[in-house]
């Protein structure tokens, strides 16, 4: 089996894939008749393209948070968030994932409330599980640029949604421009939701800020995302490296976004390497796999090619991630799952 069929057939969990930026061109399409026959003013028609972050795209790290406003624009109705949801979820499903922990922020819109926003995207959940099977769960993100009153509202939001669909809505996380906040800002609602049983990711060292990363790995959350500036070669510094290899903190590692953004020069160069030789947990993720025109597969082959790793060893990171999901009661049942794979195609280690 040629490994883009391999890495296809894998049976994969994505572990950080925001909503609105996971919307491919075909949804976004889809979103705009949606609109259109709704008799909804859309400003998007002239400027989808810019939605896509290619490789060599001149825009900064601070200039790729604009481009989900085309999004936002889109999803601007219960209706419209439903569909993006079935039918990025569907994308997801097609490319061979198991299990996915889709995440969004809740947004207030002249249409729907942050409510009506969260509803919207539990029903379209719902409704791809009848279609496909795919396990699906939500993750509520807090954006960083929010003030303390908006914090407060979306943690009370992920409580209550927990606590009537604990099977669904299962974390809650940190995200947006890295640039803006303090991390301390978000602490009391962050550990509200940790003791009301939510699972807990953050946005990590995408920018080098050494304080605020060691705050970050010291209040234990259950996952990180990026953890670039953390090693000394990246910008961090020996004690948060320290302290991120004592933590085992499971790290989401989004290749093609880092590259596109620039915050990593090139594959090459990607601090993979770094934590893979250190043995740290790694669950492979797209991010935004709209904005970056990639895939959960396309991940893993971009992976395996860069660094050369053999089927065995890719089939095994997405054998290990299995243990990192939020939902644990389904954690060694999608393992056995690409146990059995492993198995089938000979590339049990
Ligand atoms: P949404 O939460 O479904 O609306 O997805 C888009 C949002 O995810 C953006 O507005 C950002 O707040 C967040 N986001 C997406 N990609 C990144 C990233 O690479 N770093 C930080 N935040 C991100
Ligand atoms: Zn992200």
């Amino acid at each position: 089996m040629d490994l883009y069929t391999f890495c296809r057939e894998l049976p994969k969990v994505e572990l950080h894939a925001h909503l609105n930026g996971s919307l491919s061109k075909s949804t976004m399409m889809e979103l705009q008749r949606y609109l259109a026959d709704s008799g909804i003013r859309d400003e998007t028609n002239a400027f989808t393209d810019e939605f896509v972050l290619g490789a060599g795209d001149t825009r900064t790290l601070s200039d790729c948070f604009q481009v989900f406003s085309i999004a936002h624009a889109l999803t601007c109705t219960p209706e419209a968030i439903e569909i993006a949801t079935c039918l990025t979820l569907q994308e997801f499903q097609a490319d061979g994932c198991c299990y996915i922990e889709l995440r969004s922020t809740p947004r207030n819109t002249p249409h729907m409330t942050k409510e009506q926003c969260v509803a919207a995207i539990l029903q379209g959940i719902q409704k791809s599980s009848l279609q496909h099977p795919m396990e699906s769960r939500l993750i509520i993100s807090i954006n960083r640029s929010s003030n303390k009153d908006e914090v407060e509202e979306i943690a009370d939001l992920a409580i209550e949604f927990h606590r009537k669909q604990p099977e669904l809505v299962v974390g809650i996380e940190l995200s947006g421009n890295p640039t803006v906040g303090e991390f301390k800002m978000f602490v009391p609602a962050l550990t509200r939701a940790k003791l009301a049983g939510l699972k807990i990711t953050l946005h990590c060292g995408e920018v080098c800020n050494p304080k605020e990363i060691l705050e970050m790995i010291e209040f234990r959350p259950d996952r990180i995302g990026h953890a670039i500036c953390i090693h000394p070669k990246y910008g961090g510094t020996k004690e948060i490296w320290t302290a991120l290899c004592k933590s085992s903190i499971p790290i989401e590692v989004c290749l093609t976004s880092n590259v596109n953004t620039k915050s990593v020069p090139s594959y090459d160069s990607h601090h993979f390497k770094l934590l893979y030789d250190a043995g740290l947990p790694i669950a492979i993720s797209t991010d935004d796999k709209g904005v970056f025109a990639t895939s959960l597969s396309q991940e893993y082959r971009i992976c395996a090619d860069t660094f050369n790793l053999s089927k065995a060893q890719i089939a095994q990171l997405a054998r290990n991630a299995c243990q990192f999901v939020f939902d644990t009661r389904i954690r060694n049942k999608i393992q056995e799952h690409v146990t059995e794979f492993m198995n089938k195609n000979n590339t049990a280690i």
